[in-house]
Formats: structure tokens, sequence, C-alpha cells
């Protein structure tokens, strides 16, 4: 999951390249390194731990170059230091890598048995002497990148310099993302569209097995027979983004309080509140003809589809098979001929979601994406995309993506349910309605910030946590346990409260607090059960719920979080911003590096 650039550009290009990076810092912060052209010689900077180490490198020792590759690296082979940071050299060839050489061990014995030192640990530098050796035995640049490329099994993508050509990057594509951003006499080439925004948003996205030859004033892109192919060029929408925190301390924290105005947004793409109906949606099926929905994703986003298989389920009456995507990519699920799949992502990127995509598309069922970026590859694979309007998403912990793709869910589960009959023409007015006051009562949630700060401070004292709910609740225990540890490190679990007596009920005692998410929804009794029974032995509870939860709750609390009273259909959406802003203020006070939290990517496109 790390970040690649490459520009062949007409003025020195470090600069560009490091700004670049920032854009891509969220695949991965373990170190960064740049490599330029000075003189028909390769020359770099590379520096251990997040992108502002490398920038005071190079304010030390500037780099020139009109030509230049940069990295970010989230590390996979090899611990996160200066030596296994890339741009990788192999005598003239420069190289930078997101992904994974699967056959690296095997590639590395036979250079070193043709007298290849390696002076790292990573499986990317083999793909810089394989190249080399090309070079050696007299193949011509493109040609030796062309073998090589051959040579590899597993996922990457790849961009490629010479020493002995300034006018030349070769990029290549198995698997993760790669864009080539077309400007005037320039070339560039990135992980995604954000990164180049600033210098471009005309973008050609490399497909599977490609790669091109990309120069100041030319660019091709072959199969990987060589054979030339055209891609299409597009415009990215990428680029109209502003990527800055504006008044707030973390980005999270902004993409916490933007969410009324992105969960309206995006309500609005998919809802007509004027008539109360969900709006037409150009699917290649009619959820009529279904008897049976897949769901993949991986994360936040698995837990977003998790909410919708209730949804699903109760509203529209249409059983819905959910998995994380690293099972279900390999657990050989038969599918019906009658069902359709759906991939959640903010990323539409990631490797385990991708690959369950493919399986459903070789059972030959339809395919719809639900994602933030819409020039995502899961986007482009699928036949059609219901996007999530949240805008970029940098804080690697997900909170306005999670909420987005809950509003898509719930929109499209009132267009499943009202194609299948299973619910009313009032019935339908009544969801699209409640759904029309989700930002309202979002932003009321905000203002609980003051009580929430106090509980977190309380929180952050504690090693562990556990969190409860049943029904859609159940998804949002796992939510906020994910988020928890995630950013803060605690330790942090989330069950279904009705299962607390088949396990984790031995854990509890007055060290480890119990957050109970429980709306008064028709099983609100049931949890108020499971509080007894955590209250019986000593635990501390952490309660939130509405007003009428609150005066039913009978038991002592540590604390309760009283929300807006909400219909029940849409509490999913506004229970989530709760545990993201405890989550959020938990990890302020423990110090902890809220946007970047360590050992975790935002995008992660390896398996
Ligand atoms: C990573 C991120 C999570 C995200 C998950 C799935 O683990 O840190 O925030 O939920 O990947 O990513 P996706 O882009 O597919 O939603």
């Amino acid at each position: 999951m790390c970040g690649i650039v490459g520009i062949v550009g007409q003025t020195p290009v470090a600069p560009l390249i490091v700004d670049a990076l920032k854009r891509l810092e969220y695949r991965g912060y373990d170190s960064a390194g740049v490599a330029t052209i000075e003189n028909g010689e390769l020359a770099r900077r590379r520096a251990e731990g997040k992108l502002v180490n490398l920038e005071r490198r190079l304010k030390n020792e500037p780099l020139d170059g009109m030509i230049g590759i940069g990295h970010t690296r989230w590390a996979t082979h090899g611990v996160p230091n200066e030596t296994n940071a890339h741009p990788h050299f192999s005598n003239g060839v420069a190289i930078v890598h997101n992904g994974i050489i699967e056959n690296f061990a095997e590639l590395r014995q036979e250079l070193k048995g043709d007298g290849y030192e390696f002076t790292s640990q990573t499986d990317t530098e083999v793909v810089a002497h394989l190249i080399a050796r090309e070079l050696a035995r007299g193949v011509k640049p493109v040609e030796a990148a062309h073998v090589a490329l051959k040579r590899l099994n597993g996922a990457f993508a790849l961009a490629i310099m010479f020493a002995s050509d300034d006018n030349l990057i070769v990029g290549a594509r198995n698997g993760p993302p790669l864009a080539i951003g077309h400007g005037e006499g320039e070339m560039f080439l990135g992980s995604d569209a954000i990164a180049l925004a600033p210098f471009t948003n005309s973008v050609t996205y490399l497909e599977d097995g490609d790669w091109a030859v990309v120069r100041r004033d030319e660019f091709q892109v072959y199969d990987i027979d060589g054979k030339p192919v055209e891609r299409q060029r597009r415009q990215s929408v990428g680029s109209s983004y502003l990527v800055d925190k504006g008044n707030h301390r973390h980005f999270m924290e902004k993409e916490i309080h933007e969410q009324p105005e992105v969960i309206s947004h995006t309500l609005a793409h998919y809802l007509d509140f004027t008539q109360g109906t969900s709006k037409p949606l150009d699917l290649p099926f009619n959820f009529a003809d279904i008897d049976r929905l897949a769901f993949s994703a991986c994360g936040t986003a698995y837990l977003a589809g998790l909410v919708g298989k209730y949804w699903f389920e109760r509203h529209a009456r249409l059983p819905v098979d959910i998995d994380v995507a690293s099972e279900f990519r390999y657990r050989e699920m038969p599918i019906s001929k009658k069902s359709a799949a759906f991939f959640v992502s903010q990323s539409g990127e990631t490797a385990d979601t991708l690959a369950s995509l493919r399986y459903c598309r070789k059972e030959g069922v339809p395919i719809g994406a639900i994602v933030n970026v819409r020039e995502s590859t899961i986007a482009r694979e699928s036949d059609v995309t219901l996007p999530t309007l949240a805008g970029p998403e940098i804080g690697v912990a997900s909170t306005k993506a999670f909420t987005c793709q809950l509003s898509v869910l719930a929109a499209l589960t009132i267009r499943a349910a009202s194609q299948r009959g299973t619910i009313t023409a009032d019935e339908e007015q009544a969801l699209v309605r409640s759904l029309s006051e989700t930002p309202r009562y979002a932003a009321q949630v905000l203002k609980l910030d003051k009580q929430i700060e106090k509980v977190a401070r309380d929180l952050s004292h504690y090693k562990h946590v556990l969190y409860l709910g049943r029904d859609t609740s159940f998804p949002l225990a796992m939510e906020g346990a994910l988020k928890l540890k995630e950013i803060s490190y605690i330790h942090a679990e989330g069950y279904a409260a009705g299962e607390l007596k088949h396990g984790p009920i031995a854990l509890i005692d007055e060290n480890m607090p119990v957050i109970v998410i429980a709306p008064h929804d028709r099983i609100f009794e049931k949890t108020v059960s499971n509080m007894q029974e955590v209250a019986a032995r000593g635990g501390k509870i952490i309660l939130i719920t509405d007003r009428k939860g609150a005066a039913q709750a009978t038991v002592d609390t540590m604390e309760t979080i009283i929300l807006p009273d909400v219909p029940e259909f849409i509490a999913p959406i506004i229970y989530a911003l709760p545990i993201q802003m405890l989550a959020y203020f938990t990890a302020v006070f423990m110090g902890t590096d809220v946007d970047q939290p360590r050992n975790l990517a935002k995008s992660v496109t390896v398996e």
C-alpha cells in the first residue's frame, strides 16, 4: 500500500514529487524517498519515518533534476529503515514499487548467483537488478523493463527510471492502481489522481497487465505481450478538492464534523425528498428478480455492509450473504444466478475487495460498487457505481466514508424494498422522511462533544474496553471497538450483547469499561438485561442511548450519553458519530498520531 510518483518535467521535480507524496501519505508513512537524474547520474534522498523527515533531508541536501520518482512506504518485506526505503537502485536503474513481488525469493537467488548484491531486505530490489541485468546484456532500457516485468509474479505498480535517459519513465501495473497524468510538455505518474491533482486533471489509468512508456511529449501503453493498446483519457474529479485540515486539529476531527453535510449530499443523490421516494438507479437488474445478495468489504466498509444486511433483510426481505473480503475471495461460495453482488470500499482499491469482485464477475452476477473514489479500480470494474459523496477522506480511521456508505445502503434498501413490493408507498415515504432528518440529528450529536470528551478522558486510563450492541447496533459495537483500537491502541472488542454470557462476561471487572450502544428500540429491554449482567459483576457501563432508553435503563452507569430520539431506521448512522468522537478524543488524550496511527494505512492494495 505504498504510494508512488514519477515526473518527467521541465523544472526541478523533487519539490513537486514531495508535494505529490504528501497526498499519497495515506497509503503508508514508514519511510519515503525521491530519486532524480543529475548530470546523467542517479541521485537520491531517503528518510525513515514520515515525509517531513525526507523534506528536512531535501532542504539540507537538495536534489536537482527534471525527471524523478518518489515513494512513501508501508513496509511489507523488510523493516522500515532508510536502507529499505525506495527508490532502489541497480547500475543506473531506479525503481519505486507498490505491492508485493511474490516470487522475489527465487529471483533473489538467481540474481545473487549472477553476482548481484542486495543492499535491502525488500522484495522490490530484485526488480531493479533484473532490469540492470538486461541492460548489462546490451538490451535497451524499455525492452529491459519489459523483459523484467514478464518475470514478476504478484502485485505491483512500478515506476522505473534510467540514468542513461532523462526523458523516460516506464510505469507498470498489475494489481495496485497507477494513473498517468498528461501535462503540457511534461508527464506524471501516480498511485491516484489526487496525487497528480496539482499538476493535471487529465488522467489515463493503466489496466492490469499494462505497462507504459512515458516521455515529456509522448506516451504509449502496452499489454504484457508488448502490443500497443489504447486506454481512455479521462478528466479526474479529484483535482477539485482541496486537502487541508481547515481549523481542525486533525483530519479525523474535520471529517467527523463534515458528516451532516456529506451525508446530506449523499442522500440527496439517491432520494427525492419532495416526492418521498428513492430515485431510479441505473442498475443492470431489478431487485424483484433477485433472490439473494452478496456483500463483501474490509474493515469499516465491511461493518457498513453488515448494517446493510439487517436493513435489506428486514425491509426488502432479501437475504444477504456478507463476509470480509479476505475470506470471501477464497471460500468458493456458491453464488446463485439470481443474485447481485455489492462491494463497499472507500478507496475502491482494496486488494481483497477487488479480488472478491472478480470472483463474482466470474460467477456471472451483476456487480455494484459503493465507493468514495469514483475513478477507482473497483468502480471501473463494476456494472454500476453507487458513489458515496464524502469527498476525500484523509484520516486513516474511516468516519465520514462510513456514514456515507450507510446512507447509500439505506437508500438502496428503500429502492429494493419498493421494487420488491415489501413496503407500501406510505412506508417508503416514512423511510425517506426519516433519512432526510439524518443531517440535522448528526449536527445535534456533534454538539455533545464536551460530554464525550469527558468520557474519553476517563476511558484513556483503561487498557481494555468492551462494546456491546444488538441488531444494527452490533456492527456499530464492532465499529466502535475498531475505531478505538486503531487510533488509541487500547484493546477493544465489539460483541453482540446476547453473546456476552458466552465468553466475554468472564472478563468483566472494574478495569474493563463496557460501552453499550442501545437506542430505545424493540429489543432495548434485552440489552438492559445484558447491562444488568455487567453491573452485577462490578462492570462499569457507558451507555449510549436516547431519552427513553436513559429513563428505562434501570442500571447505574458510569456515564450515559443521551442522543436525540431518532427513527429506528436511521439510528445506525446517528449512533456512529458518538463512537467516532469517543475514539477520537481518547486518542487525543493518549497523545497518539490520530490521522496516521502506527502500522496502518488507509488504502490496502496488498492482500
Ligand atoms: C483500511 C483502512 C480502513 C478501511 C479499510 C477498507 O484498513 O484503514 O479505514 O475501512 O482499509 O478500505 P476501503 O478503502 O476498501 O474502504
